[in-house]
């Protein structure tokens, strides 16, 4: 504020003024006609003779094994209530699945909700039928029906699974597993004491419930749900119980529909070692992460004292404890602790993208911005007139934000208020002018797509976009004029606000795909597009 009265005329910052005032009145009026909807479109949230949900099984599976996976209604206990959630085969986080790298898994899947649903294998570079988007790889699965998903595992990592319709309401509520593809190389990863999985995650409560869902409406399209409750695997109290020495492997995955994670583990250093698709080039070691929604990554971290370590979520502007690590005072069976401070390089990975550094120098075939149309939310002159006025002052609209990033949910009310109806959110081809679904690459099988992502930062109220493309794997190239100089297969990648990230799409599955960003209001508020690989 105090930047823009410096240098800027009154004028302008009257109609800023007069503009502000017809956003409230408008939203107030939004706000009231969602709120007031309250019997028009619900879903069933009763939670009689409903079982507790489950801890997620380990499930191990050979090439050509077949396994049935039901998504189910349940119930939960969140904040001292009892809570009517969804869980695949009754369990939040579903069944890790493991392979070896290289098999072909079968999924039974059966629909046991009470609406329509689809399963996405997230990261998985498999045939395009089992993708699992509605309408575009298969229909949606109806109650009660079946669909059997056969999934290729060609890439060693972690990867996850979730429904693909309604994702702000299903995955919020549960529908969330991941997928262990293990390497093939038994060298590949380090020798470790134990593997662990995280989801993290978060819910929104109000009072005994999880705020209002609608049918036929997506709320808070504008910065997505932010949850007041963190959870980890499902749960508010994470403790895993481990001895003194040991050095754990963590797979992460964040399942939140919006919120963007900074995870610290107090006393302890976290050792990087891979990503959503596989190891990175090179190890390294950081105080912090950044882990936005979809993005997977492998750490590890070697506890030398007993006592209680926090998991924490740590932004600039709230600390969260998420979970705990109690260490005993008994002492590991094996000390691998010298190996843990060693940062290894991965010669498989190494050699695998030796041939892509050469992109780094070549100029974008594609170029993307990620930008918002407010349209509907008032008059489009008065849009026109608030983007003209706030060319240049991006601290206007948002408060919660630093880094590029929206860390918190500061504005709820005008949140709530914003629906898919009347925010879209844009992909847009800058060559072509052409957006979200009228986007129609055609790319050939054995290319490489350099794609330019720019987030656009002077819309009405630009953030953080986390943009995931489906069945082909990319690798980070550069990122705001940094040239990135360790390579890790990716299929999500946080773009900030403002940012101008470089990205290599290799282009390696035919079918049709779909590419969007992974805050699951701003999918349904139309911030997708599609490509063909021939
Ligand atoms: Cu994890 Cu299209 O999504
Ligand atoms: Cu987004």
């Amino acid at each position: 504020m105090k930047k823009m009265t410096e240098n800027s005329s009154k004028i302008p910052y009257l109609i800023l003024g007069i503009g502000l005032l017809v956003i409230v009145i408008t939203l107030v009026a939004v706000i009231f006609a969602v709120n007031s909807n309250d019997t028009l479109g619900n879903f069933e949230r009763g939670i009689s003779n409903l079982e507790l949900s489950r801890n997620p099984e380990i499930i191990d599976l050979n090439y050509r094994d077949t396994y049935q996976i039901n998504a189910e209604i349940v119930k939960t206990n969140i904040n001292g209530n009892e809570i009517r959630m969804f869980g695949y085969n009754g369990q939040i986080p579903g069944p890790l699945l493991k392979a070896k790298q290289g098999s072909k898994i079968s999924i039974d899947f059966t629909n046991k909700l009470d609406q329509e649903t689809t399963v996405h294998w997230h990261g998985l570079r498999l045939d395009n039928a089992f993708d699992g988007v509605p309408d575009l790889t298969q229909k949606p699965i109806k109650p009660g029906e079946t669909f059997r998903y056969e999934l290729n595992l060609p890439d060693p990592g972690m990867y996850w699974y979730h429904p693909h319709l309604r994702e702000d309401y299903q995955q919020e509520l549960g529908l969330y597993g991941n997928i262990l593809v293990i390497p093939k190389e038994e060298d590949y990863f380090n020798k470790v004491n134990r593997e662990e999985f995280i989801f993290l995650d978060d819910i929104q409560i109000d009072r005994n419930d999880v705020s209002s869902f609608y049918k036929d409406v997506t709320t808070q399209a504008l910065m997505g749900r932010f949850g007041n409750i963190m959870l980890i695997n499902g749960k508010e109290d994470y403790t895993l119980n481990i001895k003194k020495g040991e050095v754990v492997r963590f797979f992460i995955t964040n399942s939140a529909n919006t919120r963007t994670f900074n995870l610290n583990i107090p006393n302890a250093e976290i050792k990087v070692i891979g990503s959503d698709g596989g190891a990175y080039e090179k190890e390294f070691f950081t105080e912090e992460l950044i882990i936005a929604p979809s993005e997977r990554y492998i750490i590890e971290v070697l506890f030398d004292n007993p006592g209680v370590y926090n998991l924490m979520n740590i932004n600039p502007l709230k600390q969260y404890n998420l979970g705990k690590i109690s260490v005993s005072t008994e002492n590991v069976a094996e000390d691998l602790s010298s190996e843990f401070l060693k940062t290894n390089e991965n010669n498989y990975m190494i050699k695998e993208v030796s041939e892509l550094k050469k992109y780094i120098n070549k100029d974008p075939d594609v170029e993307l911005s990620l930008d918002l149309n407010f349209e509907g939310m008032m008059g489009s002159s008065m849009t026109q007139n608030m983007d003209h006025n706030m060319h240049g002052n991006t601290g206007m609209i948002h408060s919660g934000e630093s880094n590029g990033i929206e860390w918190e949910d500061t504005m709820a009310m005008m949140n709530f208020g914003s629906t898919d109806n009347n925010v879209q959110w844009i992909i847009k081809d800058k060559k072509t002018g052409k957006t979200n679904e009228d986007i129609d690459y055609k790319w050939n099988k054995g290319e490489f797509v350099k794609i330019r992502l720019f987030n656009e930062p002077n819309s009405i109220h630009p953030m953080q976009h986390p943009i995931h493309f489906h069945g082909n794997r990319f690798i980070v190239l550069e990122k705001d004029g940094e040239v990135n100089k360790n390579f890790v297969w990716k299929d999500t990648v946080l773009v900030p606000k403002g940012s101008t990230t470089d990205i290599l799409l290799e282009i390696s599955n035919p079918g049709n795909w779909m590419a969007h960003c992974h805050i699951a209001e701003h999918l349904e508020s139309g911030m997708m597009m599609e490509f063909e690989v021939i």
